[in-house]
């Protein structure tokens, strides 16, 4: 199916007089998801909030079936938590670990998630494993086989950085975990929304995504998939009424599914505005929507190459709708801000995002664009012909 490229622009108010090429920091919302959360938001304030959760509340339960539909898992086994550190943070913190224990994971991991290894690492005396890349900057499934032994509780895995249009193997790697006995968290938050995902192949335990980025739902929203297998083994790291319920006088019980890990208070519009953008998504088709982003990526990257002076930085043997460049003898910053002034949104790529990979290959501050279905070949022309005239 061919996504109606005229529709979904007109759905997207925000790409009429800018491009958006920072679909990764944050996408353009479509006009029925802004619509869903204004709903929600006008029937709170005319009923009462508590009401209007009630009012809404098979909607409501339909948004954990959107989840597990984009990532084909089961309702139960999905959690809404506001973000995807939070998601992230969810799992991690709740899989017990013990001196000599080893985390297994990649050069490209997320900064957040790193250092929440170098938290847990200190404090219990766990061991972390960074796995090298492959030649095609992948991490290397050669060596990941040969170091994970029983000492190895967790691999964590980005499967798209921050920093760059790679795609890590998630499935072999899956493999390797299932192979081994490990448990294997995904960071899914780049590419959940830009490509289909599929837990059940992937052979995660858990999974964490954002709503805003290439799900184009709003800021504040997230998810997290924990494998029916884990729920019940593990407890979550804070303990309250949203996940569980005050049973005794000393003593409480724990949700049976997934919603142990989140928490009482949200906020339902965004949560509707969530499930919308997932089905809009769905609608679409993940299939269509990747094959439209990896081809607007690999044409942004084939202009930007032709540019004089500007180097293309992303690697993989896949590579998606993030671009990361650099261009000889200007930074990052000052190019950003060019941008910005022509009404080109991106974002910058710093060393305290991905440090591993930064320190590892010795890369400078690079400019990131990243494209989804809704961007135009003519925007990717402009956009170059914008970059070609900074620099
Ligand atoms: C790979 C990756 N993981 C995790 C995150 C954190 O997501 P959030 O800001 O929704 O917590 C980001 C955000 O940019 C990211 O790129």
């Amino acid at each position: 199916m061919t996504i109606d490229l005229a529709a979904v622009r007109d759905d997207t108010p925000g790409c009429w007089d800018r491009i958006h090429f920072n679909n990764a920091g944050a996408s353009l919302m479509p006009r029925p998801v802004v619509e869903t959360v204004i709903r929600h938001l006008e029937l709170e304030a005319r009923i009462g909030a508590y009401e209007a959760a009630d009012a809404e509340s098979e909607r409501i339960a339909a948004v954990y079936r959107s989840c597990a539909r984009l990532v084909n898992c089961g309702p139960d086994e999905i959690a809404l938590l506001e973000n995807a550190t939070r998601a992230w943070d969810a799992a991690f913190y709740s899989i017990p670990l013990v001196a000599g224990d080893r985390i297994v994971t990649g050069r490209a991991e997320y900064c957040s998630n790193y250092m929440a290894l170098l938290h847990v690492a200190r404090r219990t005396g766990a061991e972390i494993v960074v796995i090298g890349d492959d030649a095609d900057g992948q991490i290397d499934l050669d060596e990941l086989r040969a170091r994970v032994d029983e000492r190895v509780k967790l691999i964590s895995l980005t499967h798209v950085p921050t920093s760059g249009g790679l795609v890590n193997p998630a499935t072999e790697v899956g493999r390797v975990a299932g192979e081994t006995g490990a448990m294997f968290l995904l960071d899914a938050t780049q590419s959940v929304g830009q490509m289909p995902i599929d837990v059940a192949e992937i052979g995660c335990d858990f999974l964490a995504t954002t709503g805003r980025k290439f799900i184009r739902a709003p800021r504040g929203t997230g998810f997290l998939y924990v494998s029916r297998r884990q729920i019940a083994e593990l407890h979550p790291p804070a303990v309250e009424v949203g996940g569980a319920a005050w049973t005794e006088r000393d003593g409480y019980t724990l949700k049976e599914d997934a919603k142990r890990f989140e928490t009482w208070e949200v906020s339902y519009a965004l949560q509707l505005g969530l499930g919308r953008a997932i089905d809009y998504a769905l609608q679409l088709g993940l299939e269509s929507i990747w094959e439209r982003v990896r081809s607007l990526g690999d044409l942004l990257r084939r202009e930007l190459t032709a540019i004089d002076g500007v180097r293309v930085h992303d690697l993989g043997a896949t590579k998606c709708g993030i671009v990361t460049f650099t261009a000889a003898g200007f930074d990052a910053e000052r190019l950003f801000r060019g941008l910005r002034a022509q009404a080109i949104n991106v974002d910058t790529s710093t060393p305290e995002d991905t440090r591993i990979d930064f320190e590892q290959r010795n890369l400078a501050p690079m400019i990131r664009a990243s494209v989804h279905y809704f961007n135009t070949e003519d925007e990717i022309g402009r956009f170059c012909a914008a970059v070609e005239a900074l620099t």
